[in-house]
């Protein structure tokens, strides 16, 4: 197996061995680099399905991307990869894709391809096209995390920084939220991919969480990060916060580990 597929199929796995991907819960992308693309070429079909797009992908034309398929379970990810993820290449035009390996039996990638491919878009550009993974997830305690606060970015970052000391380095522009949407739509594509160009992971309230990173591992981590947080927060909360961790700590936290803490956050 090619090491991308294998990596790809790790993270597939980690994240239902976190309990985060109930039944078909969760979807992953990767952009792949050219020689990994290169890599896989061998497994490439000669008459590749062809499928239309409900955005413009102009952006990523011609790009090769690992994605899950849709009603897929990560569970079953290593057992038969071949039939619950695939290899797609976006159109030159930017206005479908083909199906080059993988998502065997019909299968489609998943329903939420058009968010994965606008926050891929989004989050190349303020990266210098260093993102690369686009990751959902449904962990049970960001979800429920959601249900305690108004879906705002400043008061979720907060409550993150200040569950875990780590939490300010790993996120320092902190962690964006969109109300309750219809998923799988381009509306809410549109809507997380708008919040996702200012912060690495964005919360769906009372559904999930999408996270972004230059590879696995950064987003595997961060997304982890940021529901171990959540779990420690309602943890606290339940027995009853009475100190946290306050502005001017964060402050001197961001400085000796020299990031660039979002301000608008701090009181
Ligand atoms: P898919 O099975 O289409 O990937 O959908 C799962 C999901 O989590 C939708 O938000
Ligand atoms: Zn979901």
């Amino acid at each position: 197996m090619e090491k991308v597929l294998e990596d790809y199929i790790r993270m597939c796995y980690d994240g239902f061995l976190q309990g985060w991907h109930e039944r078909n819960g969760g979807n992953l992308t990767y952009r792949m680099k050219a020689e990994e693309a290169e890599s896989c070429a061998h497994l490439f079909t000669s008459s590749p399905r062809h499928m239309e797009l409900p955005i413009d992908a102009s952006a990523i034309a011609s790009e090769y991307f690992i994605t899950t398929g849709s009603g897929r379970y990560m569970r079953n990810v290593p057992l038969a990869p071949e039939k619950n993820i695939g290899i797609i290449r976006i159109d030159s035009d930017g206005k479908g894709y083909d199906i080059l390996w993988g998502l065997e039996d019909g299968a489609k990638p998943t329903s939420e391809l058009p968010s994965h491919l606008l926050n891929h878009i989004s989050r190349m550009s303020v990266t210098d096209g260093r993102c690369r993974v686009i990751y959902h997830a449904h962990p049970a305690n960001i979800t429920a995390l959601s249900y305690t606060i108004e879906p705002d970015a400043k008061t979720l970052s907060r409550i993150l920084w200040q569950s875990e000391t780590e939490c300010a380095v790993v996120f320092p522009e902190g962690v964006g939220i969109l109300d309750w949407m219809i998923p799988g739509g381009t509306d809410i594509a549109e809507e997380t991919s708008k919040l996702i160009r200012k912060y690495p992971a964005v919360v769906w309230a009372f559904h999930g969480i999408f996270g972004s990173g230059a590879d696995f591992d950064e987003t595997f981590g961060l997304v982890h990060t940021i529901e171990k947080a959540a779990e420690i927060y309602l943890k606290a909360k339940s027995a009853g916060i009475i100190r946290t961790i306050t502005d001017d700590q964060l402050r001197v936290l961001a400085g000796a580990f020299s990031v660039k803490i979002n301000e608008e956050f701090l009181n």
